[in-house]
């Protein structure tokens, strides 16, 4: 049997792993500021995360939610401390992609309606409404394909106002990222998100925060939304929940009632879920984790604006966009192969930084000059 060859990839395996360092199968050590996507939040095999998932391990890895398991209690009231929403609801389910499909089902099923705004140069994932809602036509399948979905351009607060006064009464949601991601670091501007706040308090629409790459404490604040200093109804998570454990939740502000079967999942919350993301949280909580990500992100946003070859550098925190022009396009694979540093990127050509939220400033300092380096060719 053959894997079904979707991912194009790079010929490196990697055998070890630890915070920010990487090891591949000849012994060859990398700086990682990718995180695997976001993924690695704490650090890889944090000794904390390590211990808790094993002896969880040793307890009991899962059961269903057919019975109690007080280790969800424990994760909604930690996580309703850590990102400050204490009045909130936790529904667990295991990916980005279902924790976005899940929160539009439920603005659908809170107001009734079916039309949902979304934003040029969105991802929300691959399942059949956040693919739908995703502005990329090439991952969408015919049977994907729906009029529910407004597409408006990124940051129009006329464009906004206008699809309210035509559709108002019909809209269900609106979805957007804090920050796009896959769009290219592209942040949702303050008055934006406002705006976003104030049309769906007046037409009862759910403002539905998209935290999946942007969140978990990545730009320095729990979710980057609120930045904007205002509340969305539903926020989704997932990459840097599990530090790469499977485990994605949607937080659910009191308006929303739950009945019972409304949602629901297999896997969604299970014990071992539930340790990892603990565990995610504690470290984040003990070590002042965002605070680490607001320090070493602003640093290296600012050495990197220095840079003259760059066209411009956006982002917060530790998510950080490097725009490169046209003429450099080489400069993501030379950090991986002459450099060993691992980056990601976004189209045309702009390298994204989404390394674990424990990045030291010695760490940074070594991308900073390799990357010099590897601007001059
Ligand atoms: C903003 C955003 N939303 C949703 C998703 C989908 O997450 P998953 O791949 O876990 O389904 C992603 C993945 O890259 C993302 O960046």
């Amino acid at each position: 049997m053959n894997l079904f060859d979707v991912y194009p990839l790079n010929n490196i395996e990697i055998t070890k792993a630890l915070g920010s360092k990487v090891w591949d199968a000849n012994g060859q050590e990398y700086l990682d500021l990718y995180g695997g996507h976001a993924v690695i939040s704490i650090g890889h095999t944090h000794p904390h995360y390590v211990q808790r998932l094993t002896a969880q391990l040793n307890k009991v890895g899962f059961y269903s939610n057919s019975v109690l398991i007080p280790l969800q209690v424990q994760l909604a009231e930690k996580l309703g401390k850590v990102s400050g929403k204490t009045d909130y609801q936790l529904f667990l389910c295991n990916s980005g992609a279902e924790a976005n499909e899940n929160a539009l089902k439920l603005a659908s099923f809170y107001n009734g309606r079916k039309k949902v705004i979304a934003f040029k140069g969105a991802f929300h994932g691959r399942t059949s409404l956040a693919v739908s809602a995703t502005d990329n036509p090439k991952i969408i399948a015919p049977v994907n394909e729906t009029d529910h979905i407004i597409f408006l351009p990124h940051n129009d607060e006329a464009a906004l106002e206008a699809a309210f006064s035509e559709y108002g009464n019909d809209i269900a949601a609106v979805i957007i990222e804090g920050i796009q991601g896959v769009g290219g670091i592209k942040e949702a501007s303050i008055s934006f998100l406002q705006k976003i706040r104030s049309l769906c308090d007046a037409y009862n629409a759910v403002y539905i925060a998209d935290s999946v790459q942007c969140g978990y404490g990545r730009t320095g604040n729990f979710y980057s939304h609120d930045y904007a200093g205002v509340d969305a109804d539903i926020y989704t998570m997932a990459k840097g929940m599990g530090n790469g454990f499977p485990v994605a939740g949607i937080s659910i502000a009191p308006k929303f009632k739950p009945w019972h079967g409304m949602l629901g999942t297999t896997f969604g919350g299970n014990h071992l879920a539930c340790a990892a993301a603990l565990a995610v949280l504690e470290v984040i909580e003990q070590d002042n984790l965002m605070q680490n990500a607001a320090e070493v992100g602003d640093y290296l946003i600012s050495e990197l604006k220095k840079i003259e070859a760059i066209k411009e550098v956006r982002g917060r925190g530790l998510m950080i966009g490097i725009d490169l022009p046209e003429s450099l396009p080489n400069v993501k694979n030379d950090l991986l192969f002459k450099y060993k540093i691992f980056t990601g990127e976004a189209k045309p050509n702009v390298i994204r930084l989404l390394p674990a939220l424990n990045l030291t400033k010695t760490q940074a300092d070594q991308f900073l000059n390799d990357f010099k380096t590897a601007l001059k060719g």
